[in-house]
């Protein structure tokens, strides 16, 4: 089970309003999204059924559905409760680690570069997948190494958006990285600061403090705003800055934050040692009753 395709699973995936066995929910290969990338998604979690920042993460895709110029069919309201039924469809609201996978993109109608006449579908996933680290990482901590690609600047592309295109870097520094030997890959700024992992957001801590990138080039997470929250909370002081890569050894405990990747540690960035302590930990449990809270 653990090495089935995705996409062979057995279950409901919400399709455009309705509900359609999981292996037969396809599209046409003309797909608009698929060519062009007009595509946006989001990630999200339920814990025991509770959906955590559901809004939030719905608002999320409406707002990256606008930065590609188009309009969801369905309201807040529709998706988070489309979200809630898939989540009851497939038998998982007892479950601790469910990823809810909503999705938009233009359609087959026309293809060339515009899109205005192509129909706009959404759909939902979801299934459990406990961690996007395996546990062992998680508990080690993970090694990181620099990427050659850098996230674009604002003025090339919706930067602000979760929108696929902008995960083709992701996914080419991802798997050099892997190439080399790690799990994951630090990624810089145009500018060259320091900016955040593939498919997360990235903090630093020494003497109390905890250092993350100012978060106006590329995604600012709703995990990485709840963790800032936390820790502030935790009397930890933040400091949202331009961090430089020369800068790396300057710390003692370094984690990623992403709805998928939840709290990793970060044990190595290419030859420079974090030790996953007492802040990763505090972090770590912290954000663990979080979404179990409600
Ligand atoms: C590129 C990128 N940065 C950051 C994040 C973290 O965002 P969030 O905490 O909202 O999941 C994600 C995950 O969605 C991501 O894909």
């Amino acid at each position: 089970m653990a090495n089935m395709a995705i996409d062979q699973r057995e279950g409901w995936i919400w399709y455009n309003g309705e509900f359609v066995p999981w292996k037969d929910a396809k599209l046409h290969v003309l797909t608009h999204g698929l060519h062009y990338a007009s595509s946006v998604f989001e990630g999200v979690r339920s814990y025991k059924s509770a959906v955590f920042k559901q809004r939030e993460h719905t608002e999320r895709l409406i707002a990256s559905a606008k930065m590609l110029d188009f309009d969801l069919p369905y309201s807040a309201d529709e998706l988070d409760a489309a979200c809630d039924e898939a989540i009851i469809r497939n038998g998982l609201t007892d479950s601790d680690a469910v990823y809810v996978r909503p999705f938009a993109w233009r359609g087959s109608e026309e293809l060339g570069v515009p899109a205005r006449n192509n129909k706009v579908h959404v759909a939902i996933a979801v299934w459990d997948w406990p961690s996007y680290f395996t546990m062992e990482e998680k508990l080690a901590g993970i090694r990181m190494t620099l990427a050659d690609w850098r996230r674009p600047s604002p003025e090339t592309i919706p930067c602000k958006a979760k929108a696929a295109g902008l995960y083709m870097i992701c996914m080419l520094s991802k798997h050099a990285a892997m190439d080399k030997g790690y799990t994951e890959a630090l990624m810089l700024d145009h500018l060259g600061n320091v900016a955040e992992a593939t498919s997360a957001n990235i903090f630093f801590h020494r003497n109390g403090e905890l250092h993350t990138p100012i978060a106006d080039t590329f995604l600012d997470g709703i995990t990485r705003r709840t963790v800032i929250d936390l820790a502030k909370v935790a009397g930890l002081k933040i400091v949202e800055r331009r961090i430089l890569p020369e800068e790396l050894g300057d710390f003692d405990e370094c984690f990623l934050t992403g709805t998928a990747a939840e709290i990793t540690p970060v044990a190595e960035i290419d030859q420079v040692i974090y030790r996953p302590g007492k802040v990763c930990k505090a972090m770590v449990d912290a954000y663990g009753k979080e979404v179990r809270r409600t």
